[in-house]
């Protein structure tokens, strides 16, 4: 592999010319990748990294019948939509045919952005509406459009929250409002919803649409307990407004039993927007909204026109018919099944082991492990988390952390992963848990001995640089140890830096 720069060069210029904005994973050590195959990632010196964080990659790096497809269009021809193209029609047949019959308009885009600002544009149209309720800690793109809908992100600068926008609470039954015990957290969060309604309806405000990923996945690997779409949809329907499932992250057969996430919700959910991207090229950039006959005429009778240059060219759509293809002919929805479920019975082994882990959630190749410092109270374990990463990094296992506090290492690979990965991870991990409970063991006892006056010296002297990265979690820990909280937490997590 011939590589233009060495990889300090490859940092030092990407510092000068692609400034701070994009951020690198193990920004303190980032990776340099130079090739990829199936579910495995080889940096500058050769060195193989099993991925566990790249749900584009769905099919597997560089899958062979991909790479094809795309050469053998790209040679014959690429093109706008403005001419009849097989592949376009084939591509959205196809497509329709893996969705409920009722969502059968496909308009196809370049970015999940874009299929979801799209999304927005069908929901408002449809019955002049403007408003839109989003979930707390949602990302639904980078768009001016959808920073606007996305408190993970608008939250992160100055809280703007729009007049239009309303944000409703996670149905997080592990952390959220309604946990676990509650007896219909489906209901009680679906009626968070309706309230949202009510109060806007009595403002004179009126809805135009609800927006969610069919699993929560910046927010912390969420999955909504079974029956809370049907609600939210009746009472966001019952306003003229409609359900937009942002199938970004998720869909395409990633949990396995169902080719859509939002399936997972019960036969008799289907929502009236769908919006795809990600795993649908494997790579390539291509994306789509999927909707009605009824919310399509809407639009289009108004006088818009919808045109995107290069949105369902002929080789996107060959990608894309070879991507679903790999997907059946490889049996990745059952892989995922098996493989997930093998992983999520060794993880909770784990949790039975290892008093870091506080939950284990997910669904075929989509888990999440919520790492907690206190079981009970349930306080998430960031700078814990940061230090699993780059400790899993060393031992060659690409991992992430997200969620609201950063303290879920989200697992959700390419759909290739085998069982032999599974019991890789799992063993990796088992060995950096066990490393790091015992480094919190011994360092509580030193904390126990020691005297409070140290202890608020310490704590004193650099409160704010425990974590890795410079997150709001940062600074609320930080104001936390102020008050006093956690004092024994950020003793440790002080000697946690990685
Ligand atoms: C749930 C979700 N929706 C939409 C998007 C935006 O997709 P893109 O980055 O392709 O514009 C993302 C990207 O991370 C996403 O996670």
């Amino acid at each position: 592999m011939c590589e233009l720069y060495s990889k300090e060069d490859t940092l030092a210029l990407r510092g000068k010319h692609i400034g701070p904005s994009c951020k690198v994973f193990f920004a303190k050590d980032p990776v340099k990748i130079v090739r990829a195959e199936r579910q495995y990632m080889f940096d500058e010196r050769g060195q193989r990294y099993l991925d566990c964080i790249n749900n584009v990659a769905h099919v597997g790096h560089c899958h062979p019948q991909v790479v094809e497809a795309a050469h053998r269009q790209m040679e014959l021809l690429n093109t706008n939509s403005r001419f009849l193209h097989d592949n376009m029609v084939a591509y959205a047949q196809r497509l329709a045919a893996t969705l409920p019959q009722q969502l059968c308009v496909c308009y196809f885009t370049n970015s999940g952005s874009e299929a979801n600002d799209l999304a927005l544009r069908l929901a408002r149209q449809f019955r002049g509406h403007q408003d839109v309720i989003t979930l707390d800690h949602a990302y639904h793109g980078h768009l001016s459009s959808l920073i606007e809908i996305s408190p993970y992100k608008f939250r992160k600068g100055k809280d703007d929250k729009k007049e239009f926008v309303h944000v409703a609470p996670v149905p997080d039954t592990y952390r959220g409002k309604y946990r676990e015990n509650h007896p219909d957290p489906a209901g009680a969060y679906a009626d968070e919803v309706k309230k949202i309604i009510e109060e806007t309806r009595a403002s004179g405000r009126k809805i135009a649409a609800f927006i969610t990923e069919s699993m929560q996945s910046c927010g912390g690997q969420i999955i909504p307990p079974a029956g809370y779409f049907q609600k939210v949809a009746e009472h966001v329907r019952s306003v003229g407004g409609v359900f937009i499932a942002d199938e970004v992250q998720v869909g395409f057969g990633r949990v396995g039993k169902c080719f859509w996430s939002f399936q997972m919700q019960g036969e008799d959910f289907v929502p009236d927007i769908v919006t795809m991207g990600k795993p649908m090229g494997n790579g390539h950039p291509m994306a789509c909204v999927v909707t009605t006959k009824e919310i399509a005429e809407a639009f289009h009778s108004s006088g818009m026109e919808y045109f995107n240059t290069y949105g369902g060219n002929p080789v996107s759509c060959a990608v894309g018919l070879a991507v679903l293809d790999i997907i059946e002919e490889e049996d990745l929805r059952g892989n995922a099944v098996r493989v997930g479920n093998y992983l999520t019975e060794l993880l909770n082994k784990q949790k039975a082991k290892h008093m870091l882990i506080g939950d284990i959630r997910g669904v075929g190749l989509f888990i999440g492990i919520d790492l907690v410092q206190d079981r009970e109270r349930r306080t998430p374990a960031t700078a814990e988390a940061q230090h699993i990463i780059y400790k899993m990094k060393e031992k060659r296992v690409l991992l992430s952390a997200d969620g609201p506090h950063r303290n879920v290492l989200k697992i959700k690979p390419p759909m290739c992963f085998t069982a032999e990965d599974a019991e890789f991870v799992v063993e990796q991990l088992d060995g950096v848990l066990t490393v790091l409970e015992e480094s919190i063991r011994s360092q509580t006892k030193l904390v126990i001995s020691e005297n409070i006056p140290h202890r608020t010296k310490m704590l004193k002297e650099s409160p704010g640089d425990l974590l890795d990265e410079n997150t709001p979690e940062a600074t609320e820990n930080a104001s936390r140890k102020r008050n006093g909280e956690c004092i024994k937490h950020s003793l440790l997590s002080k000697r946690l830096k990685t």
